[in-house]
């Protein structure tokens, strides 16, 4: 398919959550910058009119603090709203209508996964699939078998390269920024391997629990909601070789060689945990055994990161709502100054990802003083634009001009399930856990001995 841009945005799931909490601020977005200049259709199930949708669009705005009359306006006029049942070829034949002649939408299946196939389906019988494109929300399937299946009917309908499978994580800044940084400076590479790097860990900590998404979140669990998706493209874009060339997929390309050197998770090393009181949010059973917390261990099977473990954790209702990265790096060969049963771990590399953007690099440094005794210091970058653009902004304005390095292929979605699959097959422990705490206590035995998990604080006082 050619690279031209979309004449059309059709949202199905116009009125459900995620609309509401990412979609409808991303379009205001991009109707502030100018670059929403077509009819944006919304869709749903339900009977809505045109005005209680606009009335949605309003509140979505005022919620996310970001409302901006112009835009609203901008948007609002190019909106317009077509229910119906999505299993029945009429609410299609009203899609038809409703774009006009216009012949390259892009489709944002902003629904329940089980209606992705119902949905192309329709859309295809319709004619309303011939030069557009289609952005897929994730979890991509359930495992990998469910993901292959998606993709073929995916396929049916769209070529490869008019899917876009949106990971919003890859529409952060900081995560477009520790590619750059990694890539963009000389003296990281010579260190960035098993020689100089004793560990990595990853946190995505969040302090709300499943925010009215019991649900949801019954369906997946922290593993498919963030560790294969989310985390599993953090360790890609950190352990990757560099792109080869400049091509458009030379990113995805290396990405998809890591993705595959990822041995498939050992579930002895890993552990699942349920924050106490999960079980009476609304939408989840009583006796639910879906995880709300997951840490687990990765190993990258390549010269450059054999032996080095890769330790991911993820949990809700944990102390603070942050995602960092923290690599560390070994010790000197020989502890020149300090005894060796004092011995300071070595430097680190950490990159806040969310909420902020931060790179820091941790040395020691001597106190002041007549002893030769040390102190960790840490050298800041930290990005304090405000302006920055949402990611499902940055991925939408992608996808309508069918740039898909942000995106995730076919082949990288499927190698992702692969290295969880065993921890979706293996019936293991969920270990309870307190709201406000670090998730269970088993998880320290996890990464003992690589000097424990690496707790992100709250930006206010962190270190600087
Ligand atoms: C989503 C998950 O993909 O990412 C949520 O479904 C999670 O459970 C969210 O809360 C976190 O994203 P962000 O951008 O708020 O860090």
């Amino acid at each position: 398919m050619s690279r031209r841009s979309c004449d059309a945005l059709v949202v199905f799931g116009i009125t459900g959550d995620l609309a509401y909490r990412k979609i409808i601020p991303a379009l205001q977005a991009l109707a502030q910058h100018g670059d929403l200049d077509m009819p944006v259709i919304g869709m749903a199930r339900e009977g809505w009119s045109r005005e209680r949708l606009l009335e949605r669009v309003r509140d979505s705005l005022r919620d996310s603090g970001r409302i901006d009359a112009q835009a609203v306006s901008r948007l609002s006029a190019r909106l317009s709203y077509v229910g119906g049942d999505y299993r029945d070829p009429a609410t299609y034949a009203r899609l038809h209508e409703a774009l006009g002649g216009r012949d390259r939408p892009l489709h944002y299946l902003a629904i329940a996964p089980g209606m992705f196939e119902t949905v192309i389906e329709g859309l295809s019988a319709a004619d309303c699939t011939a030069q557009a494109r289609v952005v897929v929300e994730k979890p991509f399937g359930r495992d990998l078998a469910s993901a292959r299946a998606l993709n073929r009917t995916l396929h049916r309908a769209f070529a490869e390269d008019a899917v876009f499978r949106i990971d919003h994580y890859l529409g952060k800044e900081a995560v477009q920024n520790l590619l750059y940084f990694r890539f963009a400076n000389a003296f990281l590479e010579p260190i960035w391997s098993r020689q100089y790097v004793d560990s990595v860990q990853i946190t995505m900590a969040e302090s709300d629990g499943v925010a009215g998404r019991g649900r949801f979140f019954e369906e997946v669990g922290s593993i498919r909601d963030v560790v294969q998706n989310h985390l599993l493209q953090v360790v890609a874009l950190l352990a990757m070789d560099a792109p080869a060339g400049r091509a458009p997929d030379a990113v995805r390309r290396e990405k998809l060689r890591l993705l595959r050197a990822m041995r498939p998770v050992d579930p002895r090393r890993m552990l699942r945990g349920q924050y106490r009181g999960y079980r009476d949010e609304p939408g989840v059973a009583a006796d639910s055994r879906v995880e709300t917390y997951a840490a687990l261990e990765l190993t990258i099977d390549t010269w450059r990161w054999a032996g080095v473990p890769f330790y991911i954790r993820a949990g809700k209702r944990l102390p603070v709502t942050a995602t960092e990265v923290m690599v560390r790096l070994r010790p000197p060969p020989l502890a020149a100054f300090e005894t060796e049963a004092a011995r300071p771990p070595g430097n680190h590399f950490r990159f806040r990802l969310s909420p902020e953007v931060i790179i820091a690099a941790g040395a020691r440094v001597k106190q002041p003083g007549e002893a030769m005794r040390g102190e960790a210091v840490e050298l800041v970058f930290r990005h304090t634009r405000s302006e920055d653009a949402l990611p499902y902004e940055r991925l939408l304005r992608d996808a309508l001009r069918g740039d898909a390095a942000l995106f995730t292929r076919d082949d990288a979605v499927e190698a992702a399930w692969q290295v969880v699959a065993p921890a979706l097959e293996t019936e293991s422990d969920i270990a309870p856990y307190e709201p406000g705490s670090w998730g269970p206590a088993a998880a320290a035995d996890l990464i003992l001995g690589d000097h424990g998990w690496h707790e992100p604080v709250a930006e206010a006082s962190a270190p600087c």
